[in-house]
């Protein structure tokens, strides 16, 4: 163990025991290095926030810092600005025009670099092309793009001439589409031919294709080549990116905004069936994203910074796009899967490009466990100095396994606990600072307030556990849900008036640490991605031969937790194999194959309380196959023993 802490005595206690202090070379260089930043940040929370907000370049500055009507936050109130030109102009008038935006690497080995020159030279053709399509500021464009460095010129692109986006991730169905689509109600569609996944083509275009044919608003269909294979092509609406942008010219002025401007629209699970348009606005999220990025990572212009998410999630808009662009980072951006052509490929790319931050979901790394050291160990990976972590708890096994075969025993890990409706991070460790614990996300950013509540809303003691609350506003908060008000003040602020409720269980140690224990309501994350029990249920619900389906997460070794579906057939129907099989690609094709039901077990009845409500904590026992609590309000007890029948019988999957 080359850790600090290091030593037999160690050895002897459990993953959790451990700690890891900032190892003292890291800390010398780190960009914080002393705590003192929060206290400095406590004393004055709105002046720290716009110490940071200082640096970037506004047409107008702002009038106040923050204007807090809960739960309305606005933030940098009455400046103008534009995060595309932050991102990117500010860099080349700097001098770093030539500094590598992005190293690209394609699932099938083609590689690009992209200068922070060409992606504003890109961007801007982008721009005028979209002005060229009928965009217009405030104009809404859905964005369904493979991992091409395309996909971050159109967001900045859209971001330039502020027509609010949304980023539709490429594993979507055709119907997730329409829906964000009508939901968002895009006028244009930015996509691809297809994108390569495992070797194979997504059909990007035939899926855009099936969801317009279930909307009303769109008008013209941008897209970009990338496959090469032959697409369905609708003459007068559709546009070849090769046949409009070449031709614009490389200059558009960036639109100045309003702070409050919206930035994008992007859809998450809740706890109902239609996912949620989260709202983020354009100065506080560009100074919130920038800040965090800057710091937890220890952003250095030398640096090569690789979060291998995918932009489709928040964590790439933040941590790949905008937040990396805003510092002049140098990115890796990677289109593939880690296991081709073969399961050393993350090593292979931390190698070549000499990647010295890697960011990464929990999921991947218990992966990589089950792979096994040798992928790892095939490569240098001696550039790496910090290493982080997000999207669901990290199990201390995998930290430690992160810690020492990825990271050489030598590199930080922050473990960074947010949500799309954060839009950026709030709780990490800052790697020159904070003594981490396996496990555990450790405290609250600077300037962000955290705190753990019981039912009643009351702070729980050190040593408790309880419900995480947001208890100030931070400048990347939601703004809102896109078109539901009501909606956005019950989900968030009405369970502990005035405190933001996050959906997360949290616990807190007698050090103050936070340790994030997981959802506690309907919302599952199935290899970090979230999805919620009712949208699955909803989707099984939708096939013919179904009456009633009740989904849950169960806990699964490598992704978190899987999918476990209980579904009673409509009487006439007969369980089988086949019909396993079609269900799981219904759920599919309403969703995606993020969705799909790991488990999908035949019961003739669902477990219901005397007032018809279905019993989800009994059916999430029988899934881990836990001895039953009370069973007491069960409307009938008999009820359970048949799914325990089922269950003994085989009958799952
Ligand atoms: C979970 C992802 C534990 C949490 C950025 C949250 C985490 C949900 C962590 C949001 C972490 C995220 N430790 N749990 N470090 N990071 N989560 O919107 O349950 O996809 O509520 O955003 O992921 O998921 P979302």
């Amino acid at each position: 163990m080359a850790s600090e802490t290091g030593g037999k005595a160690l050895e002897a206690l459990t993953f959790d025991e451990r700690r890891f202090p900032p190892p003292a070379e890291f800390k010398a260089k780190a960009n914080w290095k002393d705590e003192s930043v929060y206290a400095e940040a406590e004393r004055d929370l709105e002046g720290f926030w716009a110490g940071h907000a200082e640096g970037f370049t506004w047409s107008k500055k702002w009038e106040r810092v923050l204007d807090w009507r809960v739960p309305c936050a606005k933030w940098f109130v009455g400046g103008r600005t534009n995060i595309s030109e932050n991102c990117l102009d500010r860099h080349v008038k700097a001098g770093l025009g030539s500094k590598t935006a992005y190293h690209w690497e394609g699932e099938p080995g083609d590689t690009r670099t992209v200068s922070y020159a060409d992606l504003l030279a890109e961007t801007q053709r982008c721009a005028n092309a979209l002005r060229e399509l009928g965009v217009r500021t405030g104009d809404r464009v859905a964005i369904y793009m493979p991992m091409v460095p395309e996909l971050p010129v159109a967001m900045l692109a859209c971001a330039r001439i502020g027509a609010p986006f949304t980023v539709v991730f490429g594993g979507f169905s055709a119907e997730a589409l329409a829906g964000r689509i009508n939901d968002s109600g895009a006028k244009l569609v930015i996509t691809a031919d297809g994108g390569y996944r495992k070797g194979n083509i997504v059909q990007l275009k035939k899926n855009t294709d099936d969801a317009i044919a279930q909307t009303t608003t769109v008008e013209k269909v941008l897209v970009y080549r990338r496959t090469k294979h032959d697409v369905p092509w609708t003459s007068g609406r559709d546009v070849w990116w090769h046949d409009i942008i070449p031709k614009q010219k490389a200059e558009c002025p960036a639109e100045q905004l309003d702070s409050e401007h919206m930035l994008y629209l992007l859809y998450t699970s809740g706890t109902t069936a239609k996912p949620k348009g989260i709202v983020h606005t354009t100065a506080g999220y560009m100074v919130g994203t920038a800040t965090t990025h800057k710091y937890i990572f220890d952003i250095k212009p030398d640096d090569v910074y690789w979060c291998a998410a995918d932009i489709g999630w928040v964590t790439g808009h933040s941590y790949i796009v905008f937040g990396p662009l805003a510092n002049a980072t140098t990115s890796v951006m990677y289109e593939g899967t880690p296991d081709f052509p073969d399961k050393d490929r993350w090593w292979s790319i931390v190698e070549r490009y000499r990647v010295s931050i890697l960011y990464c979901a929990p999921t991947a790394i218990r992966t990589f466990m089950k792979w096994g050291p040798q992928y790892p160990h095939m490569h240098d990976m001696r550039s790496l100095r910090l290493l982080g972590s997000v999207g669901e708890p990290i199990n201390p096994e995998a930290w430690i396994w992160y810690h020492e075969t990825i990271g050489g025993g030598r590199c930080p890990i922050v473990d960074t606990w947010w949500m799309t409706e954060t839009g950026m991070i709030l709780i990490s460790p800052l790697p020159g600072i904070t003594t981490t614990k396996p496990g555990s996300a450790t405290f609250p950013f600077p300037g962000v307030r955290a705190d753990v509540v019981d039912d009643e809303g009351k702070s729980v003691p050190f040593g408790g556990a309880g419900y995480l609350v947001i208890t100030s506003p931070w400048p990347a908060m939601l703004r809102g849900i896109y078109g539901d008000d009501q909606r956005y003040r019950e989900t968030y602020w009405s369970r502990f008036p005035g405190r933001y409720f996050a959906g997360d269980g949290a616990k807190r140690d007698q050090g103050g640490y936070l340790w994030l224990l997981g959802r506690v309501d309907d919302v599952m994350k199935i290899s970090g991605h979230r999805i919620s029990t009712t949208e699955v249920e909803s989707a099984l619900v939708s096939h013919p031969k179904v009456a009633e389906a009740a989904v849950i997460g169960r806990e699964d070794p490598i992704t978190g937790q899987a999918i476990f579906a209980f579904v009673s057939l409509r009487s006439g129907n007969e369980e089988s194999e086949e019909l396993s099989k079609e269900l799981r690609e219904h759920v599919v094709k309403g969703i995606g194959s993020i969705a799909r039901p790991k488990t999908i077990m035949f019961t003739p009845e669902l477990p219901k309380t005397r007032s018809g409500k279905i019993m989800r904590r009994l059916l999430r026992d029988i899934a881990q196959e836990r001895p039953l609590g009370d069973v007491t309000t069960l409307a009938d007890a008999s009820v359970v023993e048949q799914i325990r029948t089922a269950s003994a019988a085989g009958k799952e999957d």
